[in-house]
């Protein structure tokens, strides 16, 4: 095949939801319709389970599904699909955030009883901050919940999209029928008979027959036929290119659990989904059929076996052909490397491959030398943009509990860092050492890893610190800088990169800062240029 057609026929996109949406449900039926998996159940969730386990011992658990559902690649319909995973607990959405930059489109999942969730808004606000393509599809129809309408109405005001159902149902929870599917135009009845199976489907073309009336009775035939009727009257048409901007989203209605409505939302992801993007470099835009290869790392996992201390970094092939045994350059570093075993992953098998294209992960064995955002080329000097950090929720000074092992301690420190498992960041005042965190959850995670990988003990102490914010100052020598440096040095730090950045104890210290101080701007994110 041409390398523009493999280029073509490639969709890697990610699933965002917040947890208990259905992400793991929905991931694994489109793995079923793909032939990649041939049994329910296949595909673990890897969400975070409270309670019945000793924490560490659930994240660990979680560590091992996350490495097996990191990347799920199938074939349907002749297109190669590459499924990310973004877990869905919030401790962890710093992992999402980074993922989201290796994807080329979204499908959300809402749960039709609970509507638009917190972690969806976060996710969505991302997706749309990056122009990403997104797909609504609105889970477990066959329960009750939300009225469609209602429900439209919510994804548009919660999540500022720009919505037109492609589906619509028919009834919902006891009374679901089925969908109409717009894009299609034809109708999928749902047999409440095999609710647990793959369902057989009865389609029709015309929504008027009376073929309908006999289907689904005379009432719900008339409500449906008034529904499409104000779909039509309402929501704006359909246009691909709307989507690809991320200007429209399309919805589609079913449940995952009984595979309901997937298909329909299969065919038509495959249909309309963007294949591999352009990507932009601190130096040019990079496009995907460009003969040289380039890429970057946008996750790094651990190995799960602590006496050996590889690492898979997961990077994303922005353009030209990623080729095993082949020297690369590793741009931050200066340096060529060759990689003798890259993975390609398949359903939840991973395997060596010899040659990968835009739009595929691979996975590579780091001894040590990737962090998060690295960029690989064939030689040109390119730094990929946006894997930018967020401003943490959490600060904890980390102490040093065994002074004999410290050497392992700030080894294990800086490591789980590249990972992206949270933020260094080292006071200006004293050089003490702080890590910010989105979640609570990670400083168990830091300890029990340190303690396990690295044999270092260390412990916490209280911080109270609001937000970090990256100092961005509109010239560096003038006296409202320098001040600024002066009076505020005690809640200054320096994050891993050398960047600097103003600890702020509230939001209204913030506040008062950045009216004393207009020409200096204060991110929120590190990338701000
Ligand atoms: P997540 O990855 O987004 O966290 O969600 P997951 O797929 O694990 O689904 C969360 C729960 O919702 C699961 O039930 C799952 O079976 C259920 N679910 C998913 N899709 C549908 C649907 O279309 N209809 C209905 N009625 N339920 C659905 P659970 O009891 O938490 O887990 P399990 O014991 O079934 O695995």
């Amino acid at each position: 095949m041409k390398f523009q057609d493999e280029i073509n026929r490639r969709r890697t996109f990610g699933i965002i939801a917040h947890p208990d949406a259905g992400k793991t449900t929905l991931t694994e039926k489109l793995l079923l319709f793909g032939g990649a998996i041939q049994e329910a159940g296949a595909v673990k969730s890897n969400k975070i389970k409270k309670g019945a386990t000793s924490d560490f011992m659930e994240i660990e658990r979680q560590r091992g599904i996350s490495v097996a559902t990191s990347v799920l690649a199938f074939e349907y319909d002749g297109i190669k699909i590459n499924i990310l995973d973004t877990p869905g607990h919030k401790d962890f959405a710093e992992d999402t955030f980074r993922t989201l930059t290796a994807v080329d489109s979204v499908i959300v999942v809402i749960d039709v009883a609970k509507g638009v969730e917190e972690q969806t808004e976060k996710l969505v606000e991302v997706c749309r901050m990056r122009n990403i393509p997104m797909i609504v599809f609105v889970n477990k129809m066959d329960r009750e919940g939300k009225d469609a309408f209602e429900l439209l109405d919510e994804i548009e005001q919660k999540l500022n999209l720009n919505v037109t159902p492609l589906s619509f149902p028919i009834g919902m929870g006891y009374d679901f029928k089925g969908i109409y599917n717009i894009w299609e135009k034809n109708i999928n009845l749902f047999s409440g008979d095999s609710r647990k199976n793959i369902e057989e489907t009865i389609e029709i073309s015309d929504i008027n027959s009376s073929e309908l009336n006999t289907l689904i009775g005379d009432k719900p035939a008339e409500t449906l036929r008034e529904e499409l009727e104000l779909v039509e009257g309402i929501y704006p048409k359909f246009d691909k290119q709307e989507y690809l901007d991320s200007k429209l989203q399309p919805v589609f209605f079913g449940s995952a659990l009984n595979s309901f409505g997937i298909r329909e939302l299969l065919d038509c992801f495959v249909d309309i989904a963007p294949k591999p993007r352009p990507k932009k470099s601190e130096e040019r835009w990079v496009e995907p059929n460009e003969d040289k290869f380039t890429g970057f790392v946008f996750k790094i996992h651990a190995n799960m076996d602590p006496n050996h201390r590889n690492r898979l970094a997961f990077i994303k092939i922005v353009s030209g052909e990623f080729k095993r045994n082949t020297t690369y350059l590793h741009v931050r570093h200066n340096k060529k490397v060759k990689f003798s075993s890259p993975n390609a992953f398949f359903a939840e098998k991973k395997e060596i491959v010899d040659i990968s294209y835009p739009g595929d992960i691979v996975g590579l064995q780091d001894t040590g030398t990737f962090k998060i955002g690295d960029t690989l080329t064939e030689g040109e000097i390119l730094n990929y943009k946006g894997v930018p950090s967020f401003s943490p929720e959490h600060f904890r000074y980390i102490n040093n509990a065994d002074p004999l092992k410290s050497k392992q301690l700030y080894k294990g420190i800086d490591q789980l860092m590249d990972e992206g498992v949270a933020q260094l960041f080292t006071l200006e005042i004293n050089g003490r050492k702080v890590i910010g965190t989105v979640g609570a959850l990670q400083y168990e995670v830091i300890q029990y890893r340190l303690e396990h990988e690295y044999g270092a003990k260390c412990t916490y102490e209280n911080l109270n610190v609001f937000k970090a914010c990256w100092v961005e100052p509109t010239d560096r020598k003038n006296e409202e800088y320098k001040e600024f440096l002066r009076v505020k040095h005690r809640y200054l730090a320096k994050d891993k990169d050398g960047q600097l950045v103003f600890l702020a104890d509230s939001s209204f210290s913030l506040q008062m800062t950045q009216q004393k101080y207009p020409s200096i701007k204060f991110h929120f994110t590190s990338e701000f240029n």
